[in-house]
Protein backbone atom coordinates (compact mmCIF):
# COMPACT_ATOMS: atom_id res chain seq x y z
CA UNK A 1 0.00 0.00 0.00
CA UNK A 2 1.57 3.56 -0.67
CA UNK A 3 2.37 5.28 2.18
CA UNK A 4 3.61 9.35 1.92
CA UNK A 5 5.44 10.10 5.17
CA UNK A 6 6.40 13.98 4.96
CA UNK A 7 8.63 13.00 8.26
CA UNK A 8 10.72 10.12 7.07
CA UNK A 9 13.79 10.70 6.60
CA UNK A 10 13.64 9.41 3.10
CA UNK A 11 11.62 12.08 1.73
CA UNK A 12 14.01 14.74 3.52
CA UNK A 13 16.94 13.40 0.80
CA UNK A 14 14.79 12.92 -2.14
CA UNK A 15 10.55 13.82 -2.29
CA UNK A 16 10.49 13.25 -6.05
CA UNK A 17 9.74 9.61 -6.82
CA UNK A 18 6.91 9.57 -3.78
CA UNK A 19 5.93 12.90 -5.59
CA UNK A 20 5.55 11.90 -8.90
CA UNK A 21 3.44 8.17 -7.70
CA UNK A 22 1.26 11.22 -5.43
CA UNK A 23 0.13 13.11 -8.55
CA UNK A 24 -0.14 10.24 -11.09
CA UNK A 25 -2.06 7.79 -8.69
CA UNK A 26 -3.24 9.52 -5.37
CA UNK A 27 -3.63 13.36 -6.71
CA UNK A 28 -5.99 14.03 -3.47
CA UNK A 29 -3.95 11.75 -0.77
CA UNK A 30 -4.84 11.17 2.78
CA UNK A 31 -1.58 10.71 4.26
CA UNK A 32 -2.05 8.79 7.92
CA UNK A 33 1.32 9.98 8.95
CA UNK A 34 1.11 13.36 7.90
CA UNK A 35 -2.67 13.11 9.38
CA UNK A 36 -3.34 15.85 6.27
CA UNK A 37 -4.45 15.43 2.49
CA UNK A 38 -1.70 15.80 0.44
CA UNK A 39 -2.48 18.08 -3.04
CA UNK A 40 0.58 17.42 -5.27
CA UNK A 41 -0.99 18.59 -8.83
CA UNK A 42 0.40 22.38 -9.81
CA UNK A 43 -3.48 23.08 -10.90
CA UNK A 44 -4.42 21.69 -7.74
CA UNK A 45 -1.97 23.86 -5.72
CA UNK A 46 -2.65 26.97 -7.43
CA UNK A 47 -6.60 26.60 -6.94
CA UNK A 48 -5.92 26.05 -3.49
CA UNK A 49 -3.72 29.14 -2.84
CA UNK A 50 -6.11 31.05 -4.63
CA UNK A 51 -9.16 29.96 -3.04
CA UNK A 52 -8.27 31.10 0.24
CA UNK A 53 -11.60 31.55 1.72
CA UNK A 54 -11.48 27.37 1.45
CA UNK A 55 -7.69 26.82 2.23
CA UNK A 56 -7.62 29.03 5.26
CA UNK A 57 -3.98 29.68 6.74
CA UNK A 58 -5.69 31.25 10.06
CA UNK A 59 -4.29 27.58 11.89
CA UNK A 60 -0.81 28.19 11.04
CA UNK A 61 1.42 27.63 7.22
CA UNK A 62 3.67 25.33 8.30
CA UNK A 63 3.47 21.53 8.65
CA UNK A 64 4.70 21.42 12.56
CA UNK A 65 3.53 25.17 13.54
CA UNK A 66 5.22 27.14 16.50
CA UNK A 67 3.26 27.81 19.33
CA UNK A 68 1.21 30.85 18.98
CA UNK A 69 2.05 31.65 15.90
CA UNK A 70 -1.24 31.01 14.31
CA UNK A 71 -3.77 34.03 13.57
CA UNK A 72 -1.17 36.45 14.32
CA UNK A 73 1.89 37.16 11.20
CA UNK A 74 1.29 37.48 7.59
CA UNK A 75 2.32 33.66 6.84
CA UNK A 76 -0.85 32.20 9.41
CA UNK A 77 -3.42 35.00 8.98
CA UNK A 78 -6.01 35.32 5.86
CA UNK A 79 -7.86 38.49 4.34
CA UNK A 80 -8.50 40.80 5.13
CA UNK A 81 -6.65 40.87 8.05
CA UNK A 82 -3.68 39.66 6.64
CA UNK A 83 -3.73 42.04 3.84
CA UNK A 84 -3.73 44.69 6.71
CA UNK A 85 -0.61 43.33 8.36
CA UNK A 86 0.98 42.95 4.55
CA UNK A 87 0.08 46.29 3.79
CA UNK A 88 1.67 47.92 7.08
CA UNK A 89 4.67 45.22 6.38
CA UNK A 90 5.18 46.34 2.68
CA UNK A 91 5.23 49.85 3.83
CA UNK A 92 7.76 49.57 6.33
CA UNK A 93 9.97 47.40 3.34
CA UNK A 94 9.43 50.02 0.66
CA UNK A 95 11.22 52.52 2.67
CA UNK A 96 14.28 50.63 1.86
CA UNK A 97 15.55 51.07 -1.66
CA UNK A 98 16.78 47.56 -2.71
CA UNK A 99 18.82 49.54 -5.60
CA UNK A 100 21.11 51.01 -2.40
CA UNK A 101 21.46 47.37 -0.64
CA UNK A 102 23.22 45.79 -3.83
CA UNK A 103 26.41 47.48 -3.41
CA UNK A 104 26.75 46.84 0.78
CA UNK A 105 25.37 43.19 -0.22
CA UNK A 106 28.25 42.54 -2.81
CA UNK A 107 30.83 43.86 -0.31
CA UNK A 108 29.27 41.35 2.25
CA UNK A 109 29.52 38.47 -0.40
CA UNK A 110 33.25 39.43 -1.77
CA UNK A 111 34.65 39.51 2.45
CA UNK A 112 33.08 36.01 2.61
CA UNK A 113 34.24 34.82 -0.46
CA UNK A 114 37.85 36.10 0.07
CA UNK A 115 38.02 33.87 3.19
CA UNK A 116 37.42 30.45 1.22
CA UNK A 117 40.66 31.60 -1.10
CA UNK A 118 43.01 29.61 -0.28
CA UNK A 119 41.19 26.48 1.37
CA UNK A 120 40.84 23.37 -0.44
CA UNK A 121 37.77 22.42 0.69
CA UNK A 122 34.84 23.65 2.76
CA UNK A 123 31.86 23.58 4.39
CA UNK A 124 29.81 26.11 1.76
CA UNK A 125 26.75 26.27 4.43
CA UNK A 126 29.19 27.12 7.55
CA UNK A 127 31.60 29.07 5.74
CA UNK A 128 29.87 31.19 3.23
CA UNK A 129 26.29 31.03 2.98
CA UNK A 130 25.21 31.21 6.88
CA UNK A 131 27.31 34.39 7.29
CA UNK A 132 26.54 36.11 4.01
CA UNK A 133 22.72 35.60 4.96
CA UNK A 134 22.51 36.59 8.82
CA UNK A 135 24.70 39.48 7.82
CA UNK A 136 22.74 40.53 5.03
CA UNK A 137 19.42 39.75 7.18
CA UNK A 138 20.98 41.94 9.75
CA UNK A 139 21.74 44.85 7.35
CA UNK A 140 18.26 44.28 6.08
CA UNK A 141 16.18 44.81 9.14
CA UNK A 142 19.33 46.88 10.71
CA UNK A 143 20.21 44.56 13.71
CA UNK A 144 23.02 45.11 15.67
CA UNK A 145 25.12 41.54 15.37
CA UNK A 146 25.21 38.47 17.08
CA UNK A 147 26.99 35.90 16.60
CA UNK A 148 26.33 34.44 13.34
CA UNK A 149 26.11 30.85 13.59
CA UNK A 150 23.84 31.15 17.08
CA UNK A 151 21.03 33.31 15.03
CA UNK A 152 21.53 30.83 12.11
CA UNK A 153 21.39 27.42 14.21
CA UNK A 154 17.86 28.67 16.06
CA UNK A 155 16.46 29.65 13.08
CA UNK A 156 16.93 26.36 11.81
CA UNK A 157 15.74 24.39 14.86
CA UNK A 158 12.59 27.04 14.41
CA UNK A 159 11.72 25.07 11.23
CA UNK A 160 12.54 21.24 12.23
CA UNK A 161 10.33 18.74 13.62
CA UNK A 162 11.27 15.95 15.78
CA UNK A 163 10.74 12.45 13.43
CA UNK A 164 9.37 10.26 16.12
CA UNK A 165 7.19 12.52 17.61
CA UNK A 166 6.05 14.24 14.11
CA UNK A 167 5.78 17.07 16.39
CA UNK A 168 7.65 20.20 17.37
CA UNK A 169 10.57 19.33 20.50
CA UNK A 170 11.33 21.06 23.42
CA UNK A 171 14.93 21.80 21.59
CA UNK A 172 12.95 23.41 18.22
CA UNK A 173 9.92 25.53 20.81
CA UNK A 174 13.14 26.54 22.85
CA UNK A 175 14.90 28.34 19.90
CA UNK A 176 11.68 30.00 19.05
CA UNK A 177 11.57 31.68 22.80
CA UNK A 178 15.14 32.95 22.48
CA UNK A 179 14.18 34.40 18.70
CA UNK A 180 11.94 35.64 20.23
CA UNK A 181 13.65 37.07 23.52
CA UNK A 182 15.98 38.67 20.78
CA UNK A 183 13.67 40.42 18.80
CA UNK A 184 11.94 41.69 21.79
CA UNK A 185 15.09 42.96 23.04
CA UNK A 186 15.55 44.60 19.72
CA UNK A 187 12.06 46.29 19.64
CA UNK A 188 12.46 47.58 22.80
CA UNK A 189 15.79 49.51 21.71
CA UNK A 190 14.33 50.80 18.63
CA UNK A 191 11.61 52.27 20.84
CA UNK A 192 13.62 54.18 23.15
CA UNK A 193 16.11 54.92 19.71
CA UNK A 194 14.27 54.83 16.85
CA UNK A 195 16.82 54.30 13.98
CA UNK A 196 16.30 54.25 10.10
CA UNK A 197 15.38 50.34 9.69
CA UNK A 198 13.23 48.31 9.19
CA UNK A 199 12.46 46.61 12.83
CA UNK A 200 11.74 50.87 13.56
CA UNK A 201 9.53 51.05 10.55
CA UNK A 202 7.67 47.81 11.29
CA UNK A 203 7.24 49.64 14.85
CA UNK A 204 6.29 52.80 13.63
CA UNK A 205 4.20 51.38 10.14
CA UNK A 206 0.61 53.43 10.24
CA UNK A 207 -1.76 53.78 7.32
CA UNK A 208 -5.05 55.44 7.75
CA UNK A 209 -4.38 55.28 11.89
CA UNK A 210 -3.93 51.53 11.86
CA UNK A 211 -0.64 50.13 13.51
CA UNK A 212 0.56 46.49 14.10
CA UNK A 213 0.05 46.09 17.42
CA UNK A 214 3.11 44.25 20.13
CA UNK A 215 2.26 41.10 19.40
CA UNK A 216 2.14 41.83 15.77
CA UNK A 217 5.34 43.56 15.52
CA UNK A 218 6.94 40.97 17.74
CA UNK A 219 5.95 37.61 15.90
CA UNK A 220 6.48 39.47 12.17
CA UNK A 221 10.23 40.21 13.39
CA UNK A 222 10.71 36.73 14.98
CA UNK A 223 9.11 35.26 11.40
CA UNK A 224 11.42 37.45 9.49
CA UNK A 225 14.34 36.32 11.32
CA UNK A 226 13.69 32.66 10.35
CA UNK A 227 12.34 33.28 7.29
CA UNK A 228 15.08 35.66 6.52
CA UNK A 229 17.86 33.42 7.46
CA UNK A 230 16.66 30.16 7.16
CA UNK A 231 14.80 30.30 4.18
CA UNK A 232 17.14 32.31 1.85
CA UNK A 233 20.41 30.43 3.89
CA UNK A 234 18.50 26.55 3.01
CA UNK A 235 18.00 27.80 -0.81
CA UNK A 236 21.24 29.46 -1.36
CA UNK A 237 22.16 25.63 -0.34
CA UNK A 238 20.10 23.99 -2.67
CA UNK A 239 21.36 26.87 -5.62
CA UNK A 240 25.08 25.93 -5.13
CA UNK A 241 24.11 21.98 -4.96
CA UNK A 242 22.23 22.43 -8.38
CA UNK A 243 25.37 24.46 -9.73
CA UNK A 244 27.48 21.81 -8.74
CA UNK A 245 25.97 18.67 -9.92
CA UNK A 246 25.18 20.64 -13.36
CA UNK A 247 28.62 22.54 -13.88
CA UNK A 248 27.32 23.18 -17.86
CA UNK A 249 24.80 25.11 -15.93
CA UNK A 250 27.28 26.89 -13.72
CA UNK A 251 29.87 27.16 -16.66
CA UNK A 252 27.61 29.57 -17.77
CA UNK A 253 27.20 31.29 -14.74
CA UNK A 254 30.70 31.66 -13.75
CA UNK A 255 31.23 33.28 -18.44
CA UNK A 256 27.88 35.23 -18.19
CA UNK A 257 26.68 36.03 -14.61
CA UNK A 258 23.65 37.77 -16.20
CA UNK A 259 22.54 33.63 -16.48
CA UNK A 260 22.59 33.38 -12.59
CA UNK A 261 18.94 34.87 -12.92
CA UNK A 262 17.36 32.66 -15.21
CA UNK A 263 19.42 29.52 -13.08
CA UNK A 264 17.68 31.08 -9.77
CA UNK A 265 14.11 30.74 -11.74
CA UNK A 266 14.92 27.09 -12.74
CA UNK A 267 16.62 25.90 -9.02
CA UNK A 268 13.20 27.48 -7.57
CA UNK A 269 11.59 25.31 -9.53
CA UNK A 270 13.83 22.35 -9.65
CA UNK A 271 14.22 22.00 -5.52
CA UNK A 272 12.57 25.05 -3.93
CA UNK A 273 13.74 24.81 -0.18
CA UNK A 274 10.29 25.75 0.55
CA UNK A 275 8.50 22.26 -0.32
CA UNK A 276 5.80 21.87 1.77
CA UNK A 277 3.11 24.23 3.29
CA UNK A 278 -0.20 23.36 5.36
CA UNK A 279 -4.16 24.91 5.10
CA UNK A 280 -7.43 24.27 7.43
CA UNK A 281 -10.07 23.74 5.67
CA UNK A 282 -13.35 25.99 6.36
CA UNK A 283 -15.76 24.11 4.50
CA UNK A 284 -16.51 20.33 2.73
CA UNK A 285 -14.11 20.29 -0.20
CA UNK A 286 -14.36 17.15 -3.65
CA UNK A 287 -11.48 16.80 -5.39
CA UNK A 288 -10.39 14.40 -7.58
CA UNK A 289 -13.32 11.73 -5.71
CA UNK A 290 -12.00 12.42 -2.42
CA UNK A 291 -14.29 14.57 -0.06
CA UNK A 292 -12.03 16.31 2.70
CA UNK A 293 -14.25 17.49 5.37
CA UNK A 294 -14.41 21.17 7.08
CA UNK A 295 -11.55 20.93 9.79
CA UNK A 296 -9.18 19.21 7.53
CA UNK A 297 -5.55 19.72 7.33
CA UNK A 298 -4.54 19.92 3.43
CA UNK A 299 -0.39 19.79 2.84
CA UNK A 300 0.33 22.05 -1.20
CA UNK A 301 3.22 20.23 -2.10
CA UNK A 302 5.13 23.11 -3.90
CA UNK A 303 8.04 20.83 -4.58
CA UNK A 304 5.62 18.42 -6.17
CA UNK A 305 3.48 21.41 -8.17
CA UNK A 306 7.09 22.47 -9.64
CA UNK A 307 7.59 18.97 -11.10
CA UNK A 308 4.56 18.40 -12.85
CA UNK A 309 5.17 16.94 -16.19
CA UNK A 310 1.34 18.60 -16.94
CA UNK A 311 3.00 21.64 -16.36
CA UNK A 312 6.77 21.69 -17.19
CA UNK A 313 7.90 19.42 -19.80
CA UNK A 314 10.90 16.93 -18.42
CA UNK A 315 10.53 18.32 -15.36
CA UNK A 316 12.81 16.21 -13.79
CA UNK A 317 15.69 17.95 -15.84
CA UNK A 318 17.73 20.93 -14.76
CA UNK A 319 17.38 23.37 -17.85
CA UNK A 320 18.05 27.27 -16.72
CA UNK A 321 16.97 28.01 -20.69
CA UNK A 322 13.26 26.61 -19.70
CA UNK A 323 10.09 28.54 -18.98
CA UNK A 324 10.45 28.47 -15.28
CA UNK A 325 6.98 31.25 -15.69
CA UNK A 326 3.94 30.56 -12.88
CA UNK A 327 7.15 28.13 -10.66
CA UNK A 328 5.22 28.00 -6.83
CA UNK A 329 9.52 27.97 -5.67
CA UNK A 330 8.30 31.20 -3.76
CA UNK A 331 4.32 29.69 -3.20
CA UNK A 332 1.73 31.95 -4.93
CA UNK A 333 -1.57 34.28 -4.87
CA UNK A 334 -1.85 36.10 -1.46
CA UNK A 335 0.56 34.41 0.58
CA UNK A 336 3.23 34.68 -1.86
CA UNK A 337 6.66 35.23 -0.60
CA UNK A 338 7.38 38.45 0.93
CA UNK A 339 10.86 38.18 0.70
CA UNK A 340 11.17 37.65 -3.19
CA UNK A 341 12.78 40.57 -4.39
CA UNK A 342 15.37 40.75 -1.67
CA UNK A 343 15.89 37.06 -1.94
CA UNK A 344 16.55 36.76 -5.59
CA UNK A 345 19.15 39.91 -6.00
CA UNK A 346 21.07 38.44 -2.69
CA UNK A 347 21.25 34.84 -3.86
CA UNK A 348 22.19 36.48 -7.45
CA UNK A 349 24.89 38.81 -6.02
CA UNK A 350 25.99 36.15 -3.43
CA UNK A 351 26.97 33.48 -6.17
CA UNK A 352 28.54 35.94 -8.50
CA UNK A 353 31.04 37.39 -5.75
CA UNK A 354 31.37 33.71 -4.74
CA UNK A 355 32.13 32.40 -8.76
CA UNK A 356 34.83 35.85 -8.60
CA UNK A 357 36.89 33.56 -6.07
CA UNK A 358 35.92 29.59 -6.82
CA UNK A 359 34.59 29.94 -10.61
CA UNK A 360 35.12 26.08 -10.44
CA UNK A 361 34.30 23.24 -7.51
CA UNK A 362 32.94 19.78 -7.02
CA UNK A 363 30.60 18.21 -4.35
CA UNK A 364 33.00 15.90 -1.97
CA UNK A 365 29.98 13.88 -0.42
CA UNK A 366 27.59 11.77 -2.43
CA UNK A 367 25.36 11.41 1.10
CA UNK A 368 24.14 14.69 2.12
CA UNK A 369 22.97 15.21 5.59
CA UNK A 370 19.26 16.52 5.09
CA UNK A 371 17.40 18.57 7.47
CA UNK A 372 14.69 16.76 9.80
CA UNK A 373 12.17 19.37 8.18
CA UNK A 374 8.32 18.26 7.04
CA UNK A 375 8.04 21.84 5.80
CA UNK A 376 11.46 22.45 4.34
CA UNK A 377 14.34 21.09 2.61
CA UNK A 378 18.16 21.91 2.47
CA UNK A 379 21.08 19.66 3.49
CA UNK A 380 22.56 20.52 6.63
CA UNK A 381 26.35 20.23 5.28
CA UNK A 382 27.33 20.71 1.79
CA UNK A 383 31.44 20.59 1.91
CA UNK A 384 32.57 21.46 -1.90
CA UNK A 385 36.28 21.71 -2.87
CA UNK A 386 37.36 24.19 -5.89
CA UNK A 387 38.62 22.37 -8.69
CA UNK A 388 41.89 24.53 -9.74
CA UNK A 389 44.10 23.87 -12.43
CA UNK A 390 47.15 21.40 -12.07
CA UNK A 391 50.60 22.65 -11.53
CA UNK A 392 51.17 20.69 -14.70
CA UNK A 393 48.75 22.30 -16.53
CA UNK A 394 50.58 25.39 -15.22
CA UNK A 395 53.27 25.27 -16.25
CA UNK A 396 51.60 23.85 -19.84
CA UNK A 397 50.02 26.93 -20.14
CA UNK A 398 52.79 29.73 -19.30
CA UNK A 399 54.91 27.62 -21.77
CA UNK A 400 52.78 27.40 -24.39
CA UNK A 401 51.91 31.29 -24.38
CA UNK A 402 55.04 32.42 -23.40
CA UNK A 403 57.45 32.60 -26.68
CA UNK A 404 60.04 33.72 -24.39
CA UNK A 405 60.62 30.51 -23.21
C1 LIG B 1 14.86 31.98 -1.52
C2 LIG B 1 14.44 32.13 -0.28
C3 LIG B 1 12.98 32.01 0.12
C4 LIG B 1 12.05 31.07 -0.22
C5 LIG B 1 12.24 29.84 -1.09
C6 LIG B 1 10.80 31.47 0.42
C7 LIG B 1 9.59 30.79 0.28
C8 LIG B 1 8.37 31.21 0.78
C9 LIG B 1 7.10 30.55 0.54
C10 LIG B 1 6.89 29.29 -0.28
C11 LIG B 1 6.13 31.28 1.16
C12 LIG B 1 4.62 30.98 1.15
C13 LIG B 1 4.15 30.24 2.38
C14 LIG B 1 2.69 29.86 2.30
O1 LIG B 1 2.09 29.84 1.22
O2 LIG B 1 2.09 29.53 3.37
C15 LIG B 1 6.79 32.39 1.81
C16 LIG B 1 6.16 33.35 2.56
C17 LIG B 1 6.82 34.35 3.20
N1 LIG B 1 8.17 34.65 3.13
FE1 LIG B 1 9.56 33.69 2.07
N2 LIG B 1 11.01 32.61 1.13
C18 LIG B 1 12.32 32.99 0.97
C19 LIG B 1 12.94 34.09 1.50
C20 LIG B 1 12.34 35.01 2.31
C21 LIG B 1 12.98 36.15 2.90
C22 LIG B 1 14.45 36.55 2.66
C23 LIG B 1 12.04 36.79 3.65
C24 LIG B 1 12.15 38.03 4.48
C25 LIG B 1 13.08 38.92 4.46
C26 LIG B 1 10.80 36.05 3.53
C27 LIG B 1 9.62 36.37 4.16
C28 LIG B 1 8.41 35.74 3.94
C29 LIG B 1 7.15 36.16 4.57
C30 LIG B 1 6.97 37.32 5.54
C31 LIG B 1 6.15 35.30 4.08
C32 LIG B 1 4.64 35.33 4.40
C33 LIG B 1 3.96 36.14 3.31
C34 LIG B 1 2.45 36.18 3.46
O3 LIG B 1 1.86 35.26 4.00
O4 LIG B 1 1.85 37.19 3.00
N3 LIG B 1 11.02 34.98 2.72
N4 LIG B 1 8.15 32.33 1.55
Amino acid sequence: MFRFDPFSPDVDADPFPEYRTLRDEHPCFWSEEAGMWVLSRYDDVVEALDDWQTFSSAHGNMMTELPGRAGATLGTTDPPHHDRLRGLIQHAFIRRNLDTLEAPIHQIAAAAAAELADRDQFDFIEDFSSKFTVRVLFAVLGLPLVDEQIVRSKAILMVQNDPATHAKGPEHIAAFEWMKDYAQSVIDERRRDPQDDLITHFAEAEIDGDRLDEREVLLTTTTLLMAGVESLGGFMSMFALNLADFPDARRECVEQPEQLRRAIEESLRYNTSAQRFKRRLTRDHTLHGETMREGDFVCLAFGSANRDERKYPDPDVYDIHRRTQGHLGFGGSVHLCLGTSIARMSVKVAMRAFHEVIPDYERVEDELPWMPSSTFRSPMRLVLAPTRPTPKEDSWHTTATSPAR
